[in-house]
């Protein structure tokens, strides 16, 4: 997968040299590109902003920068379209579907807005042109953040240790919260390890015995008390789906 970052703050992405994205991005599984949009911007301050037509508080992102920067992004290969991931608190929230349904597309750029977000022609202009596969605004919950490079990075992550290759161990992320399978929309429950007495506190027998039937029986059922007691909302779908209350 490529993922091109355009952003006014390039050094937010450092981190993507670390740990399990730093290899897949060595190893060549994952190929990455940031851009700087001031270098877009031609007068002698770099200015990326405006104040909002109609008035109101702060700074809105111009599509001039933007336009030149994502063009300059899509004509460096002709054979491949990219989809534009806009990062905002006013896009479709996010989730574990969606990082699963993105592992298909060869080719995400992610715009990085800051201040009170991008010119809204952007999207529009993109939505609209054959040289890109599409636009999607996305939040990744219901607060704000000062901007979408951290949003873009909790987005990559998500996505990336989905693709085959990039987590050693295929269960691990089979067995995720909200993974699907059987237990699709559960959380994960409680993990242990050793020692088997920690400060009074004890394993629970179950995972001791080694018989396999049983701990996967009381696994499900610690998904099933963790998610009632944790997210009540995503216990109630899944008694409604259970019951064909209503089709998904
Ligand atoms: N930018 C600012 N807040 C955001 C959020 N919650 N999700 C995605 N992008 C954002």
């Amino acid at each position: 997968m490529r993922i091109d970052l355009v952003t006014i703050f390039p050094d937010y992405f450092t981190p993507l040299t670390l740990s399990l994205l730093g290899k897949a991005i060595a190893a060549g599984l994952i190929e990455v590109h940031v851009h700087d949009l001031r270098t877009f911007a031609h007068d002698r301050h770099n200015t990326v902003d405006d104040t909002p037509y109609g008035g109101g508080p702060g700074m809105v992102m111009g599509p001039q920068p933007w336009g030149e920067a994502l063009d300059a992004i899509a004509a460096t290969n002709k054979e491949l379209r990219p989809v534009l991931v806009v990062p905002t608190p006013s896009g479709v929230v996010f989730d574990q579907r969606a990082a699963q349904a993105w592992t298909s597309d060869p080719w995400l750029v992610f715009a990085c807005g800051r201040y009170e977000g991008i010119d809204a022609r952007v999207a529009q202009h993109y939505s609209a042109s054959a040289d890109w596969a599409g636009v999607r605004e996305v939040g990744i919950g219901d607060y704000v953040l000062a901007g979408g490079e951290v949003a873009s990075l909790v987005l990559i992550e998500a996505i990336a240790r989905l693709l085959p290759g990039v987590v050693g161990n295929e269960a691990s992320v089979t067995d995720d919260s909200f993974a699907s399978g059987s237990m699709a929309h559960l959380l994960e429950g409680p993990v242990f390890t050793k020692p088997q007495e920690w400060r009074g506190l004890t394993v629970p027998e179950v995972l001791l015995g080694g018989h396999h039937g049983q701990i996967t029986s009381w696994r499900a059922e610690q998904a099933r008390l963790r998610t009632a007691q944790m997210r009540p909302e995503l216990a109630a779908d899944l008694a409604s789906d259970q019951h064909g209350d209503h089709q998904s």
